[in-house]
């Protein structure tokens, strides 16, 4: 019997390059990671930690789109199927990051308009910290598979 199982290929070396050129994404995670490690005192401090994470969701919304268009593609003949899974697996926690950061910026954004914003703000803290460390275990895995898909090219192993 036949099966048509769909696969999905890394291009390691595109997937790479995306990682290392984008410079404003990193600056503006640990510009974030910075605020959001301070108590907020003031609304003024609010406003700042809002438009962070909107500028945050952004560029991860590049991010993720420049590495769904070029670092993944799906591949008839895999040729690496020990990282079609793996592959598979973290092209589909874009999606999930992505709504997780959009969830995290709309709440810093309605906090503005909160009466109680300052005290609020504690549990955005909490969850953004959550996040980085989602998304950088993903980054981490990713730079594993970019690293495996690379030495099945050069035949390391074999
Ligand atoms: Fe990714």
């Amino acid at each position: 019997m036949a099966t048509v199982c769909r696969t999905l290929a890394v291009n390691a070396a595109f997937l790479l390059e995306i990682k290392e050129d984008n410079r404003q994404l990193k600056d503006v995670l640990r510009k974030c990671k910075q605020l959001l490690r301070n108590p907020c005192t003031q609304r003024s401090d609010v406003r700042q930690w809002t438009d962070s994470l909107s500028e945050l969701r952004d560029q991860l919304a590049m991010h993720f789109a420049l590495e769904d268009a070029y670092g993944y593609f799906e591949d008839a003949v895999m040729q690496a199927p020990r990282l079609c899974q793996r592959a598979e697996s973290l092209h589909q926690q874009h999606i999930g990051l992505f709504l997780d950061i959009c969830r995290i910026a709309d709440s810093a954004d309605r906090l503005l308009h909160h009466k109680h914003a300052v005290q609020q703000i504690r549990h955005l803290s909490d969850a953004f910290f959550a996040f980085v460390e989602q998304f950088e275990t993903h980054e981490h895995l990713e730079d594993a598979l970019i690293m495996a898909a690379f030495e099945d090219d050069i035949g390391v192993g074999d």
